[in-house]
């Protein structure tokens, strides 16, 4: 699922926000209520008071007079009713209603009580209070209840939550907008160059621009830009190599339709066969520059996945030595293998590890004249496993021991056989173990000392 950062930026900021107003609703609803009943309260008690004042006795009765002032008090745009009953300290009703609501207890003491309940249909806020009248006849406390319908406290409760409640919806749609306005604005430069990578031409890997970007995109478009780069060259460098390999086969398939041409015109059956001889030479030399590029492709990264194993790199060089055999013999070369006496256990890639040593050997033996000497010898130093190839031949002057790694550049004349590609295969294979290699002098010199270090696996477990 895709998610967007709008509807999870609003989401973060808006469900704490409506489960913070809604909290803020109900207290203020609360703090509103009590506000208005001390309203409604003071009122009741005032106009309580103004009518117990009255309570008193006249002629051998209680009577209570029930001045006007008591009640206009409660004027109000709300027409609340408002009805009172007084009662003698007997209990005997001296005015007002008979039904008006008894309060749940009588007022302990001369403090006022205050309470709510119904009075035919309507609900009503009521005081009770008591009022000590003098009399030989009745005397003791008076009992006056005033009541009043909840119109107008009712809408002083509204007027003062809603009006806070609305402020904070207004507060919390502000918010909303102005992160919508601020999200906008903010990925403007991100969609600007969303355009632009779409809109360019599939070819172009400029960079892209950075400017107008926020500071906390530049990493990724610094990233995203370096990426490019890195593909630039990368795609550069196989274009050169598709370049130089198609024009390294040409040459030789250039020489080879001479030599076919040549052949057929000779009739000479000796001279055939030299012809036949030399076009032989011609297509394993082609053969092993083909075999080479699959070697480079198969090591280079993201080539061919390579599947590593723990493997003795010990035997590997030993066997690879013997099979060059061979060329040491016909060039009358001594060629001394040193192996260690331990196992050299490396996770690498058979094939390749074997072609690298394959590669180092054969360079040594072709590059120095008959008669000279290579040494071939392998050692464990601390965690790495070195395989040193020495040979005294001429050497590479320190001038150019970049450059033979390069693929096709060679230093040696085209009498000796070779496509310039070994040393940059055995680059590549150094590096896909997370190797390294070196060239140096020999000691004494002159001669070529090839050091190649791996990084040696974990040992086996000694037997028993
Ligand atoms: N042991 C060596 N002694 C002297 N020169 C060498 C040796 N190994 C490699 N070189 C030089 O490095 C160049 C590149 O080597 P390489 O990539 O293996 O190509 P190739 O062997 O096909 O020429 C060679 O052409 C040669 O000039
Ligand atoms: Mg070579």
């Amino acid at each position: 699922m895709s998610r967007s950062l709008r509807a999870e930026l609003l989401g973060w900021l808006l469900l704490p926000l409506a489960a913070v107003v809604a909290f803020n609703g109900w207290s203020l609803h609360r703090d509103a209520t009590r506000t208005a009943d001390l309203i409604t309260d003071r009122t009741l008690l005032a106009s309580a008071r103004v009518i117990a004042e009255q309570v008193k006795e006249a002629d051998g009765r209680i009577e209570s007079m029930i001045p006007p002032s008591a009640l206009e008090m409660f004027a109000s745009p709300d027409r609340d009713k408002v009805i009172y009953r007084v009662l003698s300290p007997s209990g005997e009703l001296i005015a007002g209603f008979p039904d008006v609501v008894e309060p749940p207890m009588r007022p302990r003491g001369l403090e006022p009580a205050y309470y709510e309940g119904q009075f035919r249909t309507q609900a009503m806020r009521a005081v009770a209070l008591a009022q000590p009248v003098i009399s030989k006849v009745d005397g003791g406390n008076a009992l006056v209840i005033v009541a009043t319908t909840l119109h107008g406290r009712d809408r002083l409760v509204d007027e003062i939550w809603l009006t806070s409640l609305r402020d904070q919806l207004v507060l919390v749609g502000i918010a909303a907008l102005l992160t919508l306005f601020g999200l906008r604005r903010g990925l403007a430069p991100l969609l600007r160059l969303r355009n632009e990578l779409r809109s360019r031409n599939p070819e172009s890997l400029k960079a892209l621009d950075r400017g107008g970007v926020q500071s906390e995109l530049r990493p990724m478009i610094d990233a995203l830009n370096h990426a490019l780069e890195r593909v630039q060259a990368y795609i550069a460098l196989q274009r050169r190599f598709v370049a130089d390999a198609s024009h390294q086969l040409r040459t030789p398939l250039a020489v080879l339709k001479t030599q076919v041409a040549m052949a057929r015109r000779d009739d000479d059956p000796q001279m055939r066969g030299e012809a036949l001889a030399a076009i032989e030479g011609g297509v394993d030399g082609m053969g092993r520059l083909v075999n080479q590029l699959l070697t480079l492709a198969r090591a280079e990264p993201g080539g061919a996945a390579l599947r590593k194993e723990a493997l003795d790199f010990g035997e590997v060089a030993r066997s690879a030595t013997e099979s060059l055999a061979g060329i040491a013999f016909d060039r009358a070369i001594d060629l001394s293998f040193d192996g260690a006496p331990e196992p050299l256990s490396v996770v690498g890639h058979v094939t390749l590890l074997r072609e690298l040593v394959v590669n180092l050997v054969e360079n040594a033996l072709r590059h120095i004249p008959r008669h000279g000497a290579v040494s071939v010898r392998l050692a464990r130093e601390g965690g790495q496993v070195l395989l040193a190839v020495e040979d005294n031949g001429p050497g590479i002057a320190a001038a150019d021991r970049e450059r033979v790694f390069e693929r096709f550049h060679r230093l040696a004349p085209s009498t000796i056989e070779g496509t310039g590609l070994g040393l940059a295969i055995v680059k590549e294979i150094v590096a896909a173990h997370d190797g390294a290699i070196l060239l140096m002098e020999t000691q004494p010199p002159p001669g070529l000392r090839v050091e190649v270090r791996l990084p040696a696996a974990a040992p086996e477990p000694p037997p028993g």
